[in-house]
């Protein structure tokens, strides 16, 4: 889908397990765009501090070891690898131990800063762009042809999130995943830097009750209409 010679870019935000990941892959897959998932950057950092011994804390030096290092991804893969200095730390990024300090880290606005003008270098390369995570329209993007916020109850967010990490060989008790869902949301709503707010606009989707599709199906007709107008 093109929209002229510029460009477009969609942004997604919303709540962990609120399956902003999985629609987002799938609205780029069917208006033919790039994906990017910004969560994977911030976990990256978390990878970072944990593998190299770094305080998550301390926000100066871990910007400074992101610049030195180096967070990419490989745009030939599908959904996009993510790298950390030239290694392919894609399944690293979702274990336990890194769910555990990602927070710490997000909270840092050294890191913020250096994360925000990737995500918008990126932008530049990838002019047709959808984008997922907590800040994409109310701070990276806010010019975004279409803004989008994803909600959804905290139990079907519990249900969702032990599913995939039991599918991927993880032994969970549904209230650890419950507590560590209730405790991020607190840190990423409460954070003085980019915290989680529904952007100005931004189009408000429910998806407790939705499937994935009907998500996507929902999100695409708007695109298109908004896109038109
Ligand atoms: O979406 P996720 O669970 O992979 O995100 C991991 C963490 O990164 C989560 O604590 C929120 C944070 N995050 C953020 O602060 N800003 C973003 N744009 C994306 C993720």
């Amino acid at each position: 889908m093109q929209n002229g010679t510029k460009g477009f870019v969609i942004t997604i935000d919303g709540a962990a397990g609120t399956g902003k990941s999985s629609v987002a892959r799938e609205l780029a897959h069917r208006l033919g765009t790039d994906c990017l998932d910004t969560g994977a950057m911030y976990r990256a950092v978390a990878v970072l501090a944990i593998d190299f011994g770094l305080d998550p804390r301390g926000g100066e030096a871990l910007a400074l070891a992101i610049r030195e290092k180096g967070i990419r991804f490989d745009w030939n893969d599908d959904p996009p690898t993510i790298l950390l200095g030239g290694e392919d730390i894609a399944r690293r990024v979702r274990d336990l131990d890194v769910s555990g300090v990602v927070s710490i880290v997000a909270q840092q606005p050294e890191i913020r800063e250096v994360l925000v003008e990737q995500q918008r270098a990126i932008r530049e390369l990838h002019p047709l762009l959808v984008t997922e995570g907590r800040d994409q329209g109310s701070v990276v993007f806010p010019d975004a042809n279409v803004r989008f916020f994803l909600e959804a109850e905290v139990a079907e967010r519990t249900r969702r999130r032990v599913k995939q990490l039991r599918d991927a060989g993880n032994t969970v008790q549904d209230k650890e995943i419950q507590l560590d869902i209730e405790s991020r949301d607190k840190l990423d709503s409460s954070r003085a830097d980019g915290p989680l707010i529904c952007p100005d606009g931004a189009i408000i989707i429910n998806t407790s009750s939705l499937s994935k599709e009907e998500v996507v199906s929902t999100m695409e007709s708007e695109v298109h209409s908004r896109l038109q107008a």
